[in-house]
């Protein structure tokens, strides 16, 4: 940058318009992910019902359990669970331990087989995963609840769906997909949030009853939309840094699975990860720009580079070592084979704020 528009930067700055963002959220910026070690069940590449959790995640969920050691939530395997060996690490082992559902989700739907997305989070004594009952491409979608007080396979209750959506339901479950579910409760005010959604109208948010069973369809609002080509937003996860007095809306933008290494989505176009932030969990959320993420508005703050590809599926642990931890899903391409969805790792990286924004850290 010349020092010019360095002068610039930083008298716009002084007047409170947006900071660039040029700089932090360059790509030559994002560190690699800190790796994990565990259980590494290949032998079931593409079986939506074996081979998942341990090192490879898809959609990570992680919550500290009542042991003190961290506890992974999957996509597919009936929400495969896995646990952290060593107790208050992410790093492993990660050993699978079983999974959320015994079997089919009590949601009556054709993919209540294989549930999505999980979403876990402790709420008073109790742990309750909010995860995805779907089918690739379709919009009649539905929410669920399974709730346990120990997070172990066999201790979990399924309440089936809490929201659902298709083209004739009441708005805006109408126009959303009630996938991708992240449970937000506000640390001011104690309201819980649940914001979810994919592709359609994106990411959405209700508030949820205090017993977080039933959502209010009168609260609706939307958080984040892309106007451009096919809405391709998802996965969002909210976090609050009482220390920067910000609310971040994370989600994931691109194509998410079955990438074929020999015809790949378009450079640009598989996952990445967005973030904006807001004064208010209920929005508007901005990015450093200035743009509404409504309108398109959204930081990549981490995407494809080096050998990592297609990162998503997002979640932030606080507290970590008294840091922020932003943990997902990627794609190594040093490994062999690459591409599968069930191949997918899990990795982690601090988040760092500056002048507000996040920034991803390996340090
Ligand atoms: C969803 O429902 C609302 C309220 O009834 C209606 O105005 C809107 O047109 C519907 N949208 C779609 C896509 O059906
Ligand atoms: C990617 O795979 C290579 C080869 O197995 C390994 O050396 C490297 O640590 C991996 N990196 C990440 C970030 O997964
Ligand atoms: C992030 O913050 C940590 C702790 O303050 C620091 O050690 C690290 O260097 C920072 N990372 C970057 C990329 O600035």
């Amino acid at each position: 940058m010349s020092a010019l528009l360095a002068l610039a930067l930083l008298a716009s700055t002084a007047l409170g318009a947006p900071v660039s963002s040029s700089n932090i959220y360059a790509a030559a910026n994002w560190p690699l992910p800190h790796t994990v070690t565990g259980d590494d069940d290949s032998a079931h590449p593409n079986d939506a019902t074996q081979g998942w959790g341990g090192i490879h995640v898809h959609d990570p969920s992680i919550v500290l359990g009542p042991d003190g050691h961290y506890f992974s939530f999957s996509t597919h395997g009936l929400t495969a669970i896995s646990r952290a060996s060593v107790a208050g690490s992410l790093d492993g082992d990660w050993k699978i331990l079983g999974s959320v559902l015994k079997g089919k989700s009590v949601v009556s739907s054709s993919g209540s087989a294989d549930p999505w997305a999980p979403d876990v989070h402790k709420v008073g004594s109790t742990y309750y995963d909010f995860y995805s009952v779907s089918q690739f491409g379709s919009q009649v979608s539905s929410i669920g609840l399974a709730t346990s007080t120990t997070l172990l396979p066999g201790s979990w209750t399924d309440h089936g769906a809490i929201l659902s959506s298709s083209p004739t339901a009441a708005y805006p479950l109408n126009t959303t997909n009630a996938i991708d579910a992240a449970l937000f409760v506000d640390p001011k005010t104690n309201i819980p949030y649940l914001n979810y959604g994919s592709f359609w109208s994106d990411i959405f948010q209700v508030q949820l009853s205090f017993d977080l069973t039933k959502a209010n369809l009168k609260t609706a609002v939307g958080l984040s939309f892309d106007p451009a080509g096919t809405q391709a937003e998802e996965g969002s996860y909210m976090s609050y840094s009482a220390a920067q007095g910000y609310y971040y809306l994370w989600y994931s933008h691109g194509i998410c699975c079955n990438y074929n290494p020999s015809s790949l989505p378009a450079k640009g176009t598989e996952y990445s990860i967005r973030v904006g932030r807001s004064k208010a969990p209920t929005g508007p959320f901005v990015d450093s720009n200035g743009v509404d993420l409504r309108r398109g508005g959204g930081h990549i703050v981490y995407g494809s580079h080096g050998p990592i590809y297609g990162p998503g599926g997002q979640g932030v642990l606080s507290g970590y070592h008294g840091r922020d931890v932003l943990y997902f899903h990627y794609v190594n391409t040093t490994s062999d084979p690459k591409y599968a969805d069930n191949l997918k790792l899990l990795g982690w990286d601090y988040i760092n704020y500056s002048a507000g924004w996040p920034v991803l850290s390996y340090d």
